[in-house]
């Protein structure tokens, strides 16, 4: 080989060998914790996205926990993380949202909108997001409104579902809790509508947790091309409000935004696109993955499912006219009920932790979190610590009965 093409050829070698090194030991102003970061690039990504088909912390995490102790390193997706059982230090971040650390979908805005004018601190934007969820899905808007269109709802799905000879839950559940979420938010009516959202969403939601390939044929690549759809549908929505207000207020959520136009610079067009698309995910896949695993929990346990109907059917017997709508008496009256609720909420960790990330370098148990690395807090260690709750992986909702 001539002399040149063999300099390339070790300057190359050279190169990658001192990439991988710097990959495998990143900068640290002190002791990264322990673990590893995998292989260049996709990190440990694969290990962490092989589905687990248990209510336990993931293999994943827990096999690392064995073998590092409470706090580990490692990298997913192209990113170093943090990954911390540690309840004390988990407590300790959740306390810093806006000072050691910040929301990790803060940091996805932060990126969409980087070039955009008059764009707010993301402490503000975190508090006008929660403000307005709360607002349309708080307790208020329980007893206000709610509670009865939950009831309509789920008597209308229940009758169709009784019809058919049999549903897969997953799915039905998946397609209750997004036509739920969507009317708030925008005033949907799937009846109504050309394209089917549930779809879109479940393929947006089962890419998040692939591998991030984004090549046509795989599901990152439909979960991202889902995504745009979506967002286009959003903004034709938004287009068709702002075009003829006075036709379309339905005193939604999409309203609330459309009139905080009026004061807030920071509610570009293409934030409250990205807004609506958030939250009606957010409300999406955290109540179709809580009520996939109640039926099924509750189909495991059928002396539980007994209680309940028991309950239910004391408050019917109480009623002057059983087809009367539900009050918000009666819905505070279902104690064992909200047994049931809890225990499911304990059991289901929707997700695997609450990520954030590090705004400074943040010290723990003797190691040093790099500013900028992510960080998450597993917060199924303590759900299902022995220690706490007895037995923690059986389901039992009297083990929240006040004595
Ligand atoms: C069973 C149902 C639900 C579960 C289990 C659930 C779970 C969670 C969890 C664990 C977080 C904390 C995430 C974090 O801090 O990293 C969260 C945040 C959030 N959830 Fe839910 N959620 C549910 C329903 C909903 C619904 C219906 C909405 C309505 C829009 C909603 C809106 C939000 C918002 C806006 C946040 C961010 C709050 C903040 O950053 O302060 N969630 N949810």
């Amino acid at each position: 080989m001539p002399t040149l093409e063999l300099c390339v050829v070790a300057l190359l070698v050279i190169c990658i060998t001192h990439w991988i090194y710097k990959w495998k030991n990143p900068k640290c102003n002190g002791i990264l914790p322990p673990g590893s970061m995998g292989l260049p690039l996709i990190g440990e990504t694969i290990q962490l996205i092989i589905p687990s088909y248990s209510l336990d912390v993931s293999p994943f995490i827990k096999k690392r926990l064995q073998r590092y102790g409470l706090v580990f390193r490692t990298s997913v997706a192209g990113r170093p993380v943090v990954v911390s059982a540690d309840p004390e230090f988990n407590h300790f971040i959740l306390q810093q949202e806006g000072k050691l650390v910040e929301s990790w979908y803060l940091d996805l805005f932060a990126k969409v909108f980087k070039q955009g004018e008059n764009r707010p601190d993301g402490g503000y934007i975190h508090k006008y997001v929660r403000n307005l969820a709360l607002s349309h899905f708080g307790a208020e808007s329980l007893k206000a409104k709610l509670l009865l269109q939950l009831e309509e709802m789920i008597n209308k799905t229940i009758s169709t579902w009784s019809n058919q000879e049999s549903i897969e839950v997953k799915r039905a559940a998946a397609e209750m809790a997004l036509n739920f979420g969507a009317k708030q938010m925008f005033s949907y009516d799937p009846e109504k509508s050309s394209i089917d959202l549930t779809e879109k969403y479940v393929n947006f939601s089962k890419g998040l947790l692939s591998f991030p390939l984004n090549i046509p044929g795989t599901a990152y690549h439909k979960c991202l091309e889902d995504h745009k759809k979506v967002l286009n549908i959003m903004r034709d929505i938004l287009n068709e409000r702002l075009t003829s207000p006075d036709e379309t207020n339905q005193g939604d959520v999409l309203d609330h935004i459309i009139e905080d136009r009026k004061v807030e610079n920071f509610l570009t067009e293409e934030f409250v696109v990205q807004i609506m698309f958030g939250l009606l995910f957010v409300s999406f896949d955290s109540l179709s993955a809580t009520l996939t695993l109640a039926f099924k929990l509750l189909a495991e346990n059928p002396m539980v499912l007994e209680e309940l109907n028991a309950e239910h059917e004391a408050i019917l017997r109480k009623r002057a006219n059983p087809n009367s709508p539900i009050t918000w008496e009666e819905y505070k009256s279902m104690t064992f009920t909200l047994y049931v609720i809890n225990e499911t909420l304990r059991l289901g960790s929707v997700t695997p932790g609450l990520i954030r990330r590090a705004r400074k370098d943040i010290q723990v148990n003797g190691y040093t979190i790099p500013a900028g690395w992510a960080i998450m807090a597993v917060t199924s260690a303590l759900q299902l610590n022995p220690d706490v709750f007895e037995d923690p992986l059986a389901f039992n909702p009297w083990r929240w009965k006040v004595v």
